[in-house]
């Protein structure tokens, strides 16, 4: 029986989560509605508002979790990639915890922790998990990845970003449009009522399995900048077409990729993690391509997609029953190692 704590504060989420073996007790976020005025996350405010949150969420994920903190078996926190400031608070407040506990601290690798969040189990725990290896489409607002995941510590990244990650490539072009941050979920609800085909973009020509984004983001600005000039209101009037076509898009460029990752390893075990996994049409897409191509798809619950501490937690799991501990010396680091 292992009672594991996972916290969670690598951006703007302060979250915390316990899990009894590979089940989750409880998953609590407090997300920080600061950065709203700002069009996006500030730093230094984050790390301010993980401070004033972490304690209440913690003790919130415990008592939901209906166990005594004498219980916990070892303390998982995110060690990186994320903003410094933000991850420290999170990396202290483990330390000390697990101090005054006298139990061991685990550091969990953010990315490694959204596809891990596959092997959760909750109330449905007859559902199905990937069978290694599969390949994982990670993508969230500072990566786009493709890897085949071999086991839970053994991970193979074989296509990857060349320039910006799919969540920012939302939230910049909804930025453009003038829509709050962050965009992704905002163009994901606009683009329900909208036509996919309106507007045409051109997809970039990036050989193998690498993305590119910057590109397709530059032509809808020039787009949107010259229909502007024409008539003012362009993008009120349509903003559900632009939002479904710009959503078609990304998401094609997304799985088409996945496909020829798919023919090249011949693995069809897919599955998708991140904060963009919590799109509509890419959910969808992914299910369609499992009827077209015979794969075994695995989408994570919505709670999952986007950034928590349940995933700290199940890594954590994983990582104590591989006797896999880190020492009070450990530091935060901002950009993955893998
Ligand atoms: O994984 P995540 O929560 O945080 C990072 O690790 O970055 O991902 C956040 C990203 C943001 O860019 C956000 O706009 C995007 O995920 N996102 C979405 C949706 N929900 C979140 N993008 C498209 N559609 C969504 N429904
Ligand atoms: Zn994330």
């Amino acid at each position: 029986m292992i009672y594991i704590l996972g916290i969670e504060s690598s951006c703007d989420d302060t979250a915390a989560a316990v899990t009894l073996d590979d089940r989750l007790l409880s998953n609590v976020t407090a997300n920080q509605e600061v950065h709203r005025n700002f069009g996006g996350v500030v730093p230094e405010l984050a790390s301010r508002a993980h401070l004033q949150n972490i304690i209440p969420v913690i003790q919130a994920a415990i008592q939901e979790a209906n166990i005594s903190k004498n219980q916990l078996s070892a303390v998982a926190f995110t060690r990186g990639p994320g903003l410094l400031g933000s991850l420290l608070v999170g990396i202290s407040f483990a330390k000390s915890f697990s101090l005054g506990l006298k139990i061991p601290i685990i550091e969990v690798d953010h990315l490694q922790a959204h596809i891990l969040a596959h092997f959760l189990r909750d109330d449905t725990s007859s559902k199905p998990v990937p069978v290694f290896p599969f390949l994982c489409l990670t993508v969230s607002g500072g990566h786009t990845q493709i890897t085949v995941v071999k086991s839970p510590f053994d991970f193979q990244v074989i296509g990857r970003t060349i320039d910006d990650a799919a969540g920012e490539t939302f939230d910049k072009t909804a930025k453009i449009m003038g829509l709050p941050y962050p965009g992704g979920p905002m163009i994901d609800a606009y683009a329900k009522e909208g036509n996919p085909d309106a507007f045409r973009f051109s997809k970039p020509n990036i050989p193998g399995l690498d993305f590119s984004f910057s590109g397709l983001k530059t032509s809808i600005l020039y787009f949107l900048r010259d229909h502007l000039k024409k008539d003012p209101d362009f993008i009120e009037k349509n903003k559900a077409d632009l939002c479904a076509s710009i959503q078609s898009v990304i998401v094609d460029i997304l799985l088409q990729k996945v496909k020829t990752a798919a023919d090249l390893t011949g693995i069809r075990e897919i599955a998708i993690a991140g904060g963009v996994s919590a799109n509509f049409s890419l959910r969808a897409a992914l299910l369609k391509a499992q009827d077209d191509f015979n794969w075994n798809v695995f989408i994570p619950r919505l709670e999952y997609s986007t950034d928590n501490a349940a995933m700290i937690a199940i890594t954590g799991y994983f990582k104590y029953c591989n006797n896999d501990f880190a020492n009070l010396s450990v530091a935060p680091y901002a950009r993955s190692s893998f």
